[in-house]
């Protein structure tokens, strides 16, 4: 039998009052993903899958993201926010173009893997026109209760709704359903909206379902993975569990973390072989780490790929754009940003370098800065292969400096240097003594120093 293709709506519209914030509730982050991403990247995503995403008015950065991450996804206004039920019904047009399955899931609930979905999904093969996800709430407040009888699922009763006996139940709606595709829309037609709050529940399709003689059956899962986040309490909650399942599996994958628990790592973290990371280390979204890299204490990292068996930090801040080679050393209190350093680079200590290019085995001294703007734009530095930078030298850019080039310690560089030049401006006595080595050195190495 072929695959059952499938069409899953994602419930991205509700205003998310309760996280007393300015952005959407969905685009709130877990692991350095927005809540959305994780829901997406879960959900089925094979040939034959198809998906919709419901968003609320004027909400174009949900729609974005869902661009961004899915492109082929089609998105559905609701204009009012009327229900669950009304919120499935957004996506109509695609309900009436049919799917073997039709899955519906949360946008707020994070922590969901693609298993469960496949889970959800079996029963359906098997004759049922409704499977929803439920699980042992710890504290059900604030769930819809399943109300099971003779392992038959009945009704789905919203907390507000609820008698004091149906409030004591802890098998809870997770908020993820699958239904028969074929029977999908006329059963989320029939839900009304006669309850406490006049909303159209998706919870009542259950009824419906019991109603009109079919059946509904409950997989059961984990509360970890279905957590629904509503609060910025609830966003911490996710947070740790998906950090603590982000450290299982880097460490099951080799990463040595003496303190895992103090190590924050986002989801699309990717590891070789013998890495470390020592405690207290922040991992941003877009991070690889290579073969035998070193991150050590307090270093914070985010969109930098880290080549074999180079060394960061303690106390390193790479930005967005860092790449750095094979063997380099990044020492402490230095920052980089949109930076290549190539393979054998040394920024030891104190150090800014942003919008640089460093070529192999340049040494950076202490306090070097890269003065990459000018009050009105950003600008390049290039240093060679081979160059050295003394220490306390502020390299004002545009700046080319030659490969193999030496910069006298407290230097401010503000035009190009060539190839094995020595460079002193504001050069100094330290400079001069410091100078006059360098072309010693030079002329040791039957080299023909320029620029002095
Ligand atoms: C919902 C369920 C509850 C379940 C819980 C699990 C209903 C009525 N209740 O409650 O049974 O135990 O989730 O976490 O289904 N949304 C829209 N449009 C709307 C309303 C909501 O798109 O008009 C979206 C929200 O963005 C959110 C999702 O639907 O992603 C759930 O809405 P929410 O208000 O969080 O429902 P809960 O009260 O958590
Ligand atoms: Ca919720």
């Amino acid at each position: 039998m072929p695959p059952r293709s499938s069409l899953t709506i994602v419930l991205a519209a509700g205003e998310g009052t309760r996280m007393r914030s300015s952005s959407p509730k969905v685009l709130h982050p877990v692991a350095g993903q927005s809540l959305l991403a994780h829901v997406l990247g879960a959900a089925p995503g094979g040939a034959g899958d198809t998906l919709a995403v419901v968003i609320g008015p004027g909400e174009e950065a949900v729609a974005d993201e869902t661009k961004r991450l899915r492109p082929e996804a089609a998105t559905y206004v609701q204009r009012d926010r009327l229900g669950t039920a009304h919120a499935v019904l957004a996506a109509r047009q695609a309900l009436a173009r049919g799917a073997d399955d039709v899955v519906v899931v949360f946008g707020d609930t994070p922590l969901i893997s693609p298993g469960t979905f496949h889970r959800l999904r079996e029963p359906l093969n098997k004759g049922a026109a409704l499977a929803v996800l439920g699980f042992q709430a710890a504290d059900p407040t604030g769930y819809g209760r399943l109300v099971v009888e003779a392992n038959r699922l009945l009704a789905i009763r919203e907390e507000a709704d609820a008698s004091a006996d149906e409030r004591a139940i802890t098998l809870c709606n997770a908020g993820v359903m699958a239904f028969d595709g074929r029977k999908a829309l006329a059963i989320i037609e029939k839900v009304g909206n006669a309850n406490s709050k006049g909303e159209y529940y998706l919870s009542d399709a259950v009824a419906v379902v019991r109603d009109l003689g079919l059946e509904a059956v409950v997989i059961e899962t984990s509360e970890d993975e279905v957590r629904g986040i509503n609060t910025k309490a609830q966003l911490a909650e996710a947070e740790q569990v998906m950090q603590a399942r982000l450290r299982k599996a880097a460490l099951d994958a080799g990463v040595t973390m003496i303190a895992p628990d103090t190590v924050y790592l986002a989801a699309d973290t990717s590891f070789g072989k013998d890495v470390t990371i020592e405690p207290f280390v922040v991992i941003g979204p877009g991070v690889s780490i290579s073969d035998g890299a070193v991150i050590h204490s307090f270093s914070h990292i985010v969109q930098a790929s880290i080549g074999k068996h180079a060394s960061v930090g303690p106390y390193a801040r790479l930005r967005p754009g860092t790449t750095l080679g094979d063997g380099a050393r990044i020492g402490n209190f230095v920052e980089t940003k949109a930076a290549t350093l190539d393979a054998g680079v040394k920024v030891n200590h104190l150090s800014y370098i942003g919008d640089a290019h460093i070529g192999a085995n340049a040494n950076i001294g202490a306090g070097t800065i890269t003065c990459n703007y000018d009050g009105f734009s950003k600008h390049k530095t290039e240093i060679g292969a081979g160059a050295f930078v003394g220490t306390n030298s502020s390299l004002v850019a545009p700046v080319r400096i030659g490969k193999g080039a030496y910069i006298g310690s407290g230097s401010v560089i503000s035009r190009d240097v060539p190839d094995d030049a020595l460079a002193l401006e504001r050069s100094e006595q330290t400079n001069r003594e410091g100078g006059a080595r360098r072309i010693r050195e030079l002329k040791t190495r039957g080299k023909k120093p320029k620029g002095d």
